[in-house]
């Protein structure tokens, strides 16, 4: 099938290359020349494990294409829309100029029989007011919420836990989406046709949970933290339990990135705006909740460098949200090493695929590629994302030979508490004893 992309960023350049792995022709558009000229010669403009791999082949075989030229959309049968929704800079809300834009400037092309498929996350209803827009064409709008993982968007896209599609009149246009997922439909994917305002809240929802739970969890950790208890075997053993289940049950310094925390705060601002801001109020706990795990990774750093941090060597094992990802939009990791660096700390970053975004928004910091060269010297070491080269792959008796002192504060709960103490580590983990 002919198939557009508008918005090719994590989550377009992901769908169009992983659409043109599955046999479809597709072409990718975005109003951002650099992004097009990378994708065009088969450079991923991020960091995405078997991306590189699949946008090669996708160019290579002819049936994937990039532009910035919107007319390039016309005579596609299904237009995915995937640009971005960021929060608000005076507010909660979700900014949604960029699907304001990418609309009107798709109308022209699209012709009778068209589907277009909205991707991006929106607050609910924004469907429902862009429908009349895209029906006066002849062509039908579609919700079809995304939810790749960074780090697996590429496995997540192809085979992905289920499909959503709202609609807002017949099925025929589900059918079309049937289609191009025909795949992973046929490999038994629950595909689930719904009507506009539930595929749009599916999407919200579930970041919500997600969130939810992560913040949970970081609240047992904050009782533990005053009576003793250790957060990971507590939820080691109510993980046990298939209802609650142990993922997303990882205490430490809490959740980031380009979803989780806006999406949880546009979703406040919707259901305000619906007059029901009592029915999500328990989100704004769960920011806060999520917040006040990184101060708590910094007063470990404090209290274990003996009370403060000024001019003290701090190496920070980290920067992006979350491992397998160069990610670094509202990364808790990152602003634990920018705190500390406010508290007069001289601290270096390190991390293998982060640095360069890191570094073009927080010029103050120190980075440096190489893990054990960022480790030489160090008065104390702080772990904040849980990349393998830091949690399995870093003998704390090598890191010893490296650092100067002996402070570990562990804001993922990666490490193993024993084996650093074994090597003369002082241990500190997030909510563990
Ligand atoms: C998330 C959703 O998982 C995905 O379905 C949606 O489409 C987009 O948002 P992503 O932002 O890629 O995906 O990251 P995710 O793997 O969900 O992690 C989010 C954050 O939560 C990370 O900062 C991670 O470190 C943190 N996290 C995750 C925890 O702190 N503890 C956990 O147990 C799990």
């Amino acid at each position: 099938m002919r198939i557009s992309v508008i918005g090719c960023g994590y989550l377009g350049a992901v769908h169009a290359a992983a659409m043109a792995s599955i046999g479809h022709e597709v072409v990718g558009i975005d109003v951002d020349e650099r992004k097009v000229a990378a994708l065009s010669a088969g450079r991923a403009p991020f960091f995405e494990p078997g991306l590189p791999e699949i946008l090669a082949e996708g160019i290579a075989s002819g049936r994937l294409t990039f532009t910035t030229d919107m007319a390039a959309a016309s005579g596609a049968r299904v237009h995915f829309v995937g640009v971005g929704t960021p929060q608000q800079k005076d507010g909660y809300a979700a900014d949604l100029t960029y699907v304001n834009a990418a609309i009107d400037a798709l109308l022209p092309h699209l012709s009778p029989g068209d589907v277009v498929a909205g991707k991006s996350t929106v607050p609910v209803g924004t469907a429902a007011s862009l429908a009349p827009r895209v029906e006066a064409t002849g062509a039908t709008l579609v919700w079809n919420p995304e939810f790749l993982r960074e780090g697996f968007a590429v496995q997540d896209t192809i085979d992905p836990d289920r499909l959503v599609v709202g609609v807002a009149g017949g099925e025929d246009a589900a059918g079309v989406l049937r289609e191009v997922y025909a795949p992973a439909v046929a490999g038994g994917t629950p595909f689930i046709v719904t009507d506009l305002a539930t595929a749009e809240l599916v999407k919200v929802a579930a970041n919500a949970f997600l969130a939810t739970k992560i913040s949970f969890i970081n609240a047992m950790a904050e009782i533990a933290e005053v009576t003793g208890a250790d957060v990971t075997q507590l939820a080691d053993a109510i993980g046990h339990d298939v209802r609650i289940g142990r993922r997303f049950l990882g205490a430490g310094i809490g959740f980031g990135g380009g979803c989780l925390p806006k999406d949880i705060r546009a979703f406040s601002a919707r259901a305000e705006e619906l007059g029901r801001g009592e029915s999500v109020a328990f989100l704004r706990e769960v920011d806060e909740i999520n917040l006040r795990r990184r101060d708590r990774a910094v007063q470990l750093v404090v209290d274990g460098l003996g009370g403060q941090v000024y001019e003290k060597r701090i190496t920070v094992l980290g920067a992006a949200f979350k491992p397998h990802s160069d990610d670094i939009r509202d990364s808790p990791a990152l602003d634990v090493a920018v705190r500390l660096h406010g508290l007069g700390a001289r601290v270096t970053v390190t991390d293998p695929e982060a640095l360069a975004n890191a570094a073009r928004v927080h010029p103050q910091l120190t980075y440096v590629h190489d893990r054990d060269e960022a480790l030489t010297g160090a008065d104390a070491v702080v772990l904040v994302t849980e990349w393998d080269e830091y949690r399995r792959q870093l003998s704390p008796s090598h890191a010893a030979t490296l650092a100067a002192g002996r402070v570990v504060v562990d804001g993922r709960n990666a490490l193993d508490p024993a084996a650093w103490r074994a090597a003369g580590w002082t241990y500190f983990g997030m909510g563990r004893p």
